[in-house]
């Protein structure tokens, strides 16, 4: 059965995942407040096909796409979530190709193009649904990295823009003697779930969660002492 959160988790690491470590926290304090269940699905598990840009789901069966594939238990799983959760690392300034893909695929949930504004309105069947996205990289810093995403991320969702949830040096979650810092994180990531479970929005919350957790210098240094071979 489908629950009231899903968790689309778009890092092909699967429980290896630094994004994931942030995303659990934020669905922990999204849990909290509302005491909600989870579904979870892997875009890297999943068979999706890349979408064949037919526009069948708007001329032909409006809403249902022809393409008959795990991409069905997506639209099912969101139809039944009140909270979609969007997990990925950051790949090339930009959302991994299977996120992409589930992406694309979500055109049947989009009303067909008939002039006007140019942004794609939902369909009855996603009204209403609260996203939160949350993503990690391996660069010393978010700035610079987000703002393709955020950008691509507005001109999507418009003026429902949903919080993007950043953490850099994401090495440090694969580090042990960095436990007690990443785990200091990760609590502010539950706090923002919590906030958000609530209706709350703290820029000031989500742009500390995307600092640096420490020094650049001490961050390159570590990174090398990992990957020598670079
Ligand atoms: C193909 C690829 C592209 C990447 N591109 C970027 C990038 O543009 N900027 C960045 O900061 N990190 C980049 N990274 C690093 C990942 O975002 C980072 O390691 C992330 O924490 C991995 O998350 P995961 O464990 O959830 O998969 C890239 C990693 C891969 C494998």
């Amino acid at each position: 059965m489908s629950e009231k959160i899903l968790l689309l988790n778009g890092s092909p690491r699967g429980k290896k995942s630094n994004t994931l470590l942030a995303a659990d926290a934020l669905i922990e304090g999204i849990r909290g407040v509302t005491g909600y269940g989870v579904t979870t699905l892997e875009t890297n598990s999943l068979k999706v096909s890349p979408c064949r840009g037919c526009f069948g789901c708007w001329d032909v069966t409006p809403g249902q796409c022809v393409i008959r594939d795990d991409m069905q238990t997506v639209y099912e799983a969101a139809a039944a979530a009140e909270i979609i959760v969007v997990s990925f690392p950051v790949y090339f300034f930009g959302m991994p190709g299977p996120v992409k893909t589930v992406t694309d695929r979500m055109i049947p949930m989009m009303r067909a193009y008939d002039g006007g504004p140019v942004l794609h309105r939902v369909r009855p069947a996603m009204q209403g649904k609260r996203f939160l996205f949350v993503s990690t990289c391996g660069f010393h810093t978010t700035k610079g990295i987000y703002e393709p995403l955020q950008a691509q991320l507005k001109a999507i969702f418009e003026e429902h823009l949903p919080p993007l949830v950043t953490i850099p040096q994401a090495e440090l979650m694969q580090v042990p003697q960095m436990k007690e810092i990443v785990d200091h994180r990760l609590e502010r990531v539950k706090s923002y779930g919590m906030q958000f479970a609530k209706g709350e929005t703290d820029d000031a919350l989500l742009a500390e969660i995307a600092s640096p957790l420490i020094l650049e210098r001490a961050y390159h240094r570590l990174v090398s002492i990992m990957r020598p071979n670079t």
